[in-house]
């Protein structure tokens, strides 16, 4: 279960924020800021605090607080962005970690490693990572070296198709993926029941799972009939602006 969140407030250059589909158009900020403001609503329905972190304006991605750290049970580890633009947003976040967690279990990826928390899947002990544009070999290994510290497992899964891990598949819990695309047949997660996801819907993928309820995009109806069909409760958030800068539900938020 989790008990803690951590969002940060997008700020008024989120329409520069980094895009693979500009034909979707530029976030318009105000609508950002409803979303958001609704995001905040959602995760506030499962049972959570929600700490929210003033909007940083020298980052116009920085509302996608999960690529900045991985927040586990034992430890918090302050990433280290592939993308240059994101780098520094890690600089202001030890500090805010520092309200949830002792010094010494909050550790960093050094570079030239690099990793983003949205190539990082918690599911139980285990921590998927995808091997991304974003996240690097030697990023994996010093993640794999810190968490195996605190007695967790780090897996590595290669992505040829999408930005983040998180991107494509998500956690549900009780064994289940929600899948897409190159995700339905990894080897990697043979083990578990998936949730398929029709590639027009590829973008809802990136659901999460608030203490049993799940948390959808809006306008993904077999998405939400699928997860319904599984036997989760839903709340839906509009998330179009975020969608146009590449972003979703998980890199909203830091959940432990
Ligand atoms: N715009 C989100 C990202 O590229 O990291």
């Amino acid at each position: 279960m989790f008990t803690h969140t951590i969002v940060r407030t997008p700020c008024s250059k989120v329409c520069d924020g980094i895009t693979s589909a500009p034909e979707l158009g530029k976030p318009v900020y105000g609508k950002a800021l409803e979303q958001h403001a609704a995001y905040i609503e959602a995760l506030k329905a499962c049972g959570v605090d929600v700490k929210v972190l003033p909007a940083d304006e020298a980052f116009p991605d920085s509302c996608f607080v999960e690529d900045v750290a991985v927040v586990t049970r034992k430890c918090a580890v302050i990433t280290n962005p592939g993308a240059p633009s994101r780098n520094h947003e890690t600089d202001s976040i030890r500090g805010v970690l520092l309200e949830y967690y002792d010094d010494a279990v909050i550790e960093k990826i050094q570079a030239p490693g690099t990793l983003e928390g949205g190539d990082v899947m918690m599911c139980g002990d285990t921590f998927y990572v995808g091997r991304s544009a974003r996240t690097n070999a030697e990023g994996i290994r010093q993640f794999g070296e810190i968490l195996g510290k605190y007695g967790f497992t780090v897996i590595e899964v290669p992505l040829a198709e999408v930005l983040h891990l998180k991107t494509g598949v998500n956690y549900l819990e009780n064994g289940t993926m929600l899948v897409a695309g190159e995700f339905t047949d990894k080897p990697e997660f043979a083990a578990y029941k998936k949730i398929e996801i029709p590639v027009e819907e590829a973008y809802a993928a990136n659901c999460i799972w608030m203490n049993g309820t799940v948390i959808v995009p809006e306008g993904y109806p077999t998405v939400l009939a699928r997860i319904r069909e599984a036997g989760y409760p839903v709340i839906t958030v509009d998330t179009s602006e975020f969608r146009k800068i590449d972003g979703g539900l998980s890199c909203l938020s830091l959940r432990f």
